[in-house]
């Protein structure tokens, strides 16, 4: 049993004033001080810097400049950015770029695995992965005929990523390893190494979606061995609705790995205009249209914060944050009927922690509604807690637990007849 004062509203205050990194809350753009926001793994908040950075690019660099702006650093921002998230994603300079969405890229990286890998037809995921990268693949497999497998090895309790079944699954005839990194319900973190490792010695290829790992929880791609990865920028990174994904190739595989949307930026000299594709060097030759110029602009700062904070001191404070949460759940939110449908264990843990109801989705709509608290929902039945810890605190975690007990104590839910809105 927890000691009552270890969970005080007194006790939240004085951790958050104890740690440092609280700070970092004041650089984010917070309108409402009472809104608690708990949604920072699907769309992060906005960075005060962000609003300097697009004012200039707007005004001078489109405004003013022109098009003379490609030539004085617009080009390069896709590569310049994705260098910086290579740092926090243990890659290096040259093996990340941003374009397109996460889904696009992961066509463009599955595509390419699989022309790299003749004679290898089954394509490994788990039933923990992200809804959009498994119709990716079944829309790669379907073009192709019968010619390839997806094998989706099921996780035995929803919440754990089956690694020991899926590296049982590894054969001669597996191409590709795609695995969320950190799957969006229950938050389980694969251990990036020991798979890859086993991929490797199958002859296998591993890609690995990164979008809930990326600004949550320390990656080392190269330590790792890594083939591929791609991920969202708009989460953890902080860098606005739609904003352009990353894609990483380890650099001795750039060569080889062929691009299947092969358009003209990822050419060889763009602008000789030439009627025949020869792809760039490197990285290049992964992108594919003309960068948007604004939404990747707005990257940069939120990554920017994260680098300035250090991964290995924010995954600590992502630790203590989530634990802060377990306990209260365990102390107060157990009794009224919540599960925990997260790993207990925060070594396999990212940086959300679902909760499970029976009347969570009703729950999760009164805390929108009525209490000012915006977690977010995820069927069947998982109120996902995003904790960010650049700007999330244990106040937060104190008082989002203190209206989810009112909701429930108080019966608030009932009012709310689970009519759905779209995005949560
Ligand atoms: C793990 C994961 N992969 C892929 C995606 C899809 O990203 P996009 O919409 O940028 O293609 C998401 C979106 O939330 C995600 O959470």
């Amino acid at each position: 049993m927890i000691a009552p004062e270890r969970l005080s509203a007194e006790r939240a205050r004085q951790l958050d004033a104890a740690d440092p990194l609280t700070a970092y809350r004041e650089r984010f753009v917070i309108t409402d001080p009472d809104l608690i926001y708990l949604d920072g793994n699907s769309l992060g908040r906005l960075p005060r810097a962000t609003l300097a950075v697009l004012t200039d690019v707007i005004r001078l660099q489109w405004g003013e400049r022109l098009v003379r702006s490609w030539g004085e650093g617009w080009f390069e921002a896709a590569n310049r950015i994705g260098g910086k998230i290579g740092r926090l994603l243990g890659a290096a300079d040259g093996e990340i770029v941003l374009a397109d969405s996460t889904s696009v890229n992961l066509f463009k990286l599955v595509s390419a695995a699989l022309a790299a890998q003749p004679g290898r037809h089954t394509i490994l995921t788990d039933d923990l992965n992200f809804p959009s990268d498994l119709y990716i693949l079944q829309g790669i497999a379907q073009r192709a005929g019968s010619e390839y497998r997806i094998r989706v090895v099921p996780s035995s309790d929803g919440i754990n990523g089956p690694a020991e079944a899926i590296t049982a699954a590894l054969d001669e005839d597996t191409a590709l390893v795609t695995l969320s990194h950190t799957v969006f319900k229950s938050g389980y973190t694969y251990d990036m190494a020991a798979v890859t490792q086993a991929a490797h010695r199958a002859g296998a290829l591993t890609l690995w979606d990164l979008s809930h790992s990326a600004g949550s929880v320390p990656v080392a791609l190269n330590g790792a061995a890594a083939d591929l990865a791609v991920g969202c920028t708009y989460k953890y990174l902080n860098g606005g609705p739609g904003a352009p994904a990353f894609l990483y190739v380890r650099r001795d595989l750039q060569a080889a790995l062929p691009n299947p949307i092969s358009g003209w930026i990822g050419q060889r000299e763009p602008f000789d205009f030439a009627p025949d594709y020869a792809p760039a060097a490197g990285i290049q030759h992964f992108l594919s249209g003309t960068p948007p110029i604004l939404s990747l602009a707005a990257v940069e700062p939120g990554v920017d914060l994260l680098l300035e904070a250090g991964m290995a001191q924010l995954r600590e404070r992502s630790i203590r944050l989530s634990e802060y949460f377990i306990d209260l759940w365990e102390s107060q939110l157990a009794p009224l009927g919540f599960r925990l449908q997260s790993p207990r264990d925060p070594a396999w843990r990212g940086s959300h922690v679902s909760i499970g109801h029976d009347d969570a989705w009703r729950i999760n709509l009164a805390l929108i509604h009525d209490m000012k608290v915006l977690p977010d929902f995820r069927r069947p039945d998982n109120i996902r807690i995003g904790i960010a810890p650049l700007y999330n605190t244990f106040t937060d975690l104190h008082q989002a637990v203190a209206r989810m007990r009112q909701v429930v104590v108080g019966r608030h839910y009932e009012r709310h007849d689970g009519a759905a809105t779209k995005v949560t």
